[in-house]
């Protein structure tokens, strides 16, 4: 069985010019790990929707911070916490640029996307969401697009609503409106979902939210490493990433939430840093961002995180979108031709994933094949499970493209998934 993915006519061939400056053999170049033979071949590595790879300027600033510039910050008046501290407020500040945010104090560094949606749910949320109150999602989230949500409406007595996609796994926009009740008290959206693919019209969504002045939450964790994002032009409330998703390092991640948002929340975690003043009979919390970060923060992660995205500036998101976007192409054209493969997310609109089933044969074997083949694709429900159950499996193979793919490592995919097919015929 094989489905075709619908993507966009002529996207590729319009965006030729770009692609041509897109030297992907020098992009690879910088990613020291790439260089790795794994069971004695080259490193084909399709698991970039789990964790990206790291260029060489992220692994070497994060070096660099701690040979160079290792203090904790905002606190000391010593030459060394200084320089930390402003390394650590132009991390910030570029997160701020490349978000397209108004203000580096809507720019909250967390441990990661995770942490930002609970962040989320148990200070927004619980201000603002009551028993019989309504949280709005999509039947196509990540478990941390859930559970969060979950706890909170478990808490407040409060209903999630899931709103669904239809069988390509595309958001069914109408049922997702007629879910905006006079009840709902905040949307949660993915922006990419990790298990399909679906890149979702978040502009769309946070329009028809607002006009019933409900705030926008969109998990970008798989968007902002494939696409060029702006917080301002989705009019979200709040968006969400991790750095290790986005050739940055693990351990930090970033919230986004409107200033006025912000300021109006209750904190999350106490702590040092979060506050201007503390007695024993009352605490005054610090300003924003601030206010949101107790403790020492991830000052390295935040210095690695910059160079991150001024590595992935340099190249360009737009030149980016364009070479994973072909590869997807080329991807589900030639991996949907194989018999017996089924592609589980068909969306005309996707990114950077591939996830695929076949007939017969467990999501874990084709892993373990491939594996002996060098190629590193995640199998299993992708934190995913609802996503698993719409498309009535209990597993996928997934392929997750990153800048520095070729085609060349598409094609040795393909041989790996025809070996399987083999072994199991
Ligand atoms: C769509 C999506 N949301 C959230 C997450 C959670 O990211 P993290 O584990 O970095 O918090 C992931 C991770 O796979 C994801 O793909």
């Amino acid at each position: 069985m094989s489905t075709a993915v619908r993507l966009p006519a002529n996207t590729v061939e319009t965006l030729q010019p770009e692609i041509a400056r897109f030297d992907v053999e020098r992009i690879r170049a910088d990613f020291p790990i790439l260089e790795e033979k794994i069971r004695g071949r080259e490193l084909v590595y399709l698991d970039n929707a789990a964790t990206s790879q790291k260029p060489k300027p992220v692994i070497d600033a994060i070096v660099r911070y701690y040979e160079r510039d290792n203090a904790n910050i905002h606190r000391g008046v010593h030459y060394l916490s200084e320089r930390a501290t402003e390394e650590y407020e132009m991390a910030r500040k570029v997160v701020q640029s490349f978000l397209g945010a108004a203000h580096s104090n809507e720019i909250i560094f967390l441990r990661s996307t995770t942490e930002a949606i609970n962040l989320v749910a148990q200070t927004y949320g619980r201000k603002h969401v009551g028993p019989g109150d309504e949280v709005l999602i999509t039947a196509m989230e990540h478990h941390s697009n859930i559970v969060p949500w979950q706890l909170l409406c478990e808490e407040k007595q409060a209903k999630l609503r899931v709103a669904p996609i239809n069988d390509d796994g595309e958001l069914i926009l109408d049922e997702f409106e007629r879910l905006l009740g006079p009840r709902t008290r905040i949307v949660a959206v993915g922006h990419v979902s990790n298990a399909l693919g679906t890149l979702n019209p978040v502009a769309i969504i946070a329009k028809m939210a607002h006009a019933r002045n409900i705030p926008v939450l969109v998990d970008g964790a798989q968007a902002v490493p494939r696409l060029s994002v702006n917080v301002q032009a989705i009019d979200c409330d709040f968006y969400a990433f991790s750095g290790h998703k986005a050739y940055g390092p693990t351990g930090i991640g970033v919230l986004y939430g409107k200033a006025s948002l912000l300021e109006s929340m209750p904190p999350y975690q106490g702590g040092g840093d979060m506050i201007s003043s503390v007695t024993f009979e009352k605490t005054i919390y610090n300003k924003v961002p601030h206010k949101f970060e107790a403790g020492t923060p991830d000052m390295s992660g935040a210095v690695g995180l910059r160079a991150a995205i001024e590595y992935l500036n340099q190249i360009g998101m737009d030149n980016i979108a364009a070479h994973e976007h072909e590869l997807l192409a080329y991807a589900t054209e030639t991996v949907s031709d194989l018999p017996g493969v089924r592609v589980v997310g068909t969306a005309r609109e996707k990114a950077g994933v591939l996830s695929f089933a076949m007939e017969g044969i467990h999501p874990h074997d084709i892993g373990t094949i491939l594996d002996q083949e060098g190629i590193a694709i995640r199998t299993g429900h992708h934190c995913a499970q609802p996503v698993m159950e719409r498309f009535g499996v209990d597993a996928t193979a997934r392929a997750s493209f990153g800048l520095y793919n070729t085609k060349a490592e598409i094609d040795a995919l393909v041989r790996g998934i025809q070996k399987v097919r083999e072994v199991f015929d």
